[in-house]
């Protein structure tokens, strides 16, 4: 498991990447993929996102929760339905999630990870054969609990799928644990995270939900040669 800092310094050569921002960045890219989107242009700020857009594009992401002002989606699982994305390319900025695609850019894969693909991720890092860093997107640079129990969920579905063999650093092995205690209350577990209480305040409970439904997609987006993340199946 690796920090922003890690990501910034480089690290990732000849790994796997697997990012990790469950509220809501990689949740909601998880869910315009499987709804039929084409690609997801990760962009660092709002101007670049802008700047990016082609025509029949959508323009999405957050600053402070909230969609950006003139974009046409938030950030949001929900504002990511099949009838608004299909077919369509996505230009999207978030504070950390987007953030955290771009900084792991000397990864040799990257997928994006997030409780609502765990399994069909796992599955998808381990077929890449490297050695895999869950790179957690958290908050401004500080760790996220939530993210934290993603990678544990991933975690937990790698060590079913290599039967137990899979090795684990100290931190991996913690975020494991914690994850098998809180499987069976994870919704409340997530409400109560940093990120949780962010989006009750902004009253978006209802994202919380969405994005703490486990395994149900196998769409696992990868970075393409051109930095967009495609929706593939894992
Ligand atoms: C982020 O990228 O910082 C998060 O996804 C923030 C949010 O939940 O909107």
């Amino acid at each position: 498991i690796a920090t922003l800092e890690d990501a910034e310094a480089g690290r990732f050569a000849g790994r796997t990447a697997i990012v990790i921002d469950a509220l809501r960045a990689t949740s909601t890219i998880v869910t315009a993929l499987a709804n039929g989107a084409d690609e997801v242009v990760p962009a660092l700020t709002a101007d670049e996102a802008a700047a990016l857009r082609r025509p029949g594009d959508i323009l999405g992401g957050e600053r402070d929760g909230r969609a950006v002002p003139g974009f046409d989606c938030g950030n949001s699982p929900s504002d990511y339905a099949p009838e608004i994305v299909s077919g369509r390319r996505i230009v999207l900025t978030t504070t950390n999630g987007t953030r955290a695609i771009r900084l792991a850019a000397n990864a040799d894969g990257l997928l994006a990870g997030s409780f609502l693909n765990a399994l069909a991720c796992a599955r998808s890092a381990l077929a890449g054969g490297r050695d895999i860093v869950i790179l957690c997107a958290g908050s401004r640079g500080q760790f996220a609990l939530e993210d934290g129990l993603c990678a544990g969920a991933i975690a937990d579905r790698m060590r079913q799928l290599t039967s137990g063999k899979l090795e684990l650093d100290d931190f991996g092995s913690a975020m494991l644990a914690l994850y098998r205690e809180r499987s069976h209350t994870l919704t409340d577990a997530l409400r109560r995270s940093s990120g949780g209480r962010k989006l009750a305040q902004l009253g978006m409970e209802a994202d919380v939900e969405a994005c703490a439904r486990v395994d149900i997609c196998r769409t696992v987006p990868w970075r393409t040669e051109s930095g967009a993340l495609a929706g593939g199946r894992g």
